[in-house]
């Protein structure tokens, strides 16, 4: 069956500098997708690239099965963007908000007020509903704004860094949420800078950096790729001093050890941990690591 998001190819230039450099992606239906990459990698651009905000250069989209060259209004009739709550309206309540995006989306009186208070609950502002958003923290308003963007549950969900600015709690719940939209057979894509989140949340992980995909899999695929096990060589008060991944063999064991032998201060220690996606994403995307490590760890 054909992907509910796919790109082809897509190149994304403003002035002389390249941000997206022939992207591929794939997102099958009913799964949670996450884009991460560093600052500037090009994960917004490609957000608005699919959500058609933002024409591509070159390449080709399709989304739920529209083209977008072709038909651009029907993906917009088939998605939900965050941000485009900026629709937020500061003299009403936070309840009146999400009541009033429920009915310009066409639920009725009774539906849409359900749906808000549902939403509300989810996002920890029942206790607030009733208070002019002119009052509300930045944490509400962001709180509100996803609220507002999941009024209506479209089959296909976009979430630029959805948790950025959020507590921990308020994180958790947005996470449930995500699930639970999964579960009701949408297909998500977000970008997120936690990876923390992307191991959570996502069934597929598409790690960019200058405008190419470097890495994507699932989340354990990609922390198989680091390697078996990471050595840590820490000081004695616990500062990381060096991790090394390796493939878990005794010869590997011993190669990275003898890595670590040059960082080694008096009293550091050594332990063993499993990968995260955190090894995955520095061992890509840093510049110092390079070229080589990339080769190392991937081949
Ligand atoms: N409209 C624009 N005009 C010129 N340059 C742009 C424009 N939009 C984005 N860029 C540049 O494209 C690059 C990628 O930006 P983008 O916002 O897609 O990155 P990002 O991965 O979302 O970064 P972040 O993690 O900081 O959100 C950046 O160097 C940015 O300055
Ligand atoms: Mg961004």
């Amino acid at each position: 069956m054909e992907a509910t998001i796919q790109a082809l190819g897509v190149r994304k230039a403003f002035g002389t500098r390249t941000v997206l450099d022939g992207i591929d992606l794939e997102v099958p239906a009913g799964s949670i997708a996450a884009v991460l990459g560093p600052n500037g990698a090009g994960k917004t651009t490609l957000l608005n690239i699919l959500s058609t905000l933002v024409a591509p250069d070159a390449g080709t989209v399709t989304v739920n099965g529209h083209d977008l060259a072709r038909d651009p209004s029907a993906i917009r009739e088939s998605i939900s963007v965050t941000g485009q709550a900026a629709a937020v309206d500061e003299v009403l309540t936070g309840e009146e908000n999400v009541t009033m995006m429920g009915r310009l989306n066409g639920l009725n009186r009774a539906e849409a007020r359900r749906r808000s208070r549902e939403l509300l609950e989810s996002f920890d502002l029942a206790d607030a509903a009733r208070q002019r958003v002119v009052t509300f923290s930045g944490g509400m308003r962001r709180r509100l704004d996803l609220a507002l963007s999941l009024v209506a549950t479209p089959p296909v969900i976009f979430l630029d860094e959805p948790t950025t600015g959020l507590d921990t709690r308020s994180r958790r719940a947005l996470w449930q949420t995500i699930h639970g939209l999964r579960t009701d057979g949408a297909t998500i894509l977000l970008t997120t800078q936690y990876l923390e989140e992307a191991d959570e949340l996502a069934d597929d992980v598409t790690l960019i950096d200058g405008g190419r995909v470097v890495a994507s899999g699932s989340p354990g695929e990609l922390k198989a790729q680091v390697g078996e096990t990471v050595v840590e060589l820490k000081t004695h008060d616990g500062e990381l001093l060096a991790a090394v991944p390796t493939d878990g063999t005794l010869p590997g064991l011993r190669a990275a050890i003898n890595q670590l032998e040059e960082r080694a201060a008096p009293g550091a220690a050594v332990s063993l941990r499993s990968p995260t996606l955190d090894d995955v994403f520095l061992h890509l995307t840093d510049p110092a690591a390079g070229q080589a490590t990339t080769q190392k760890a991937f081949s």
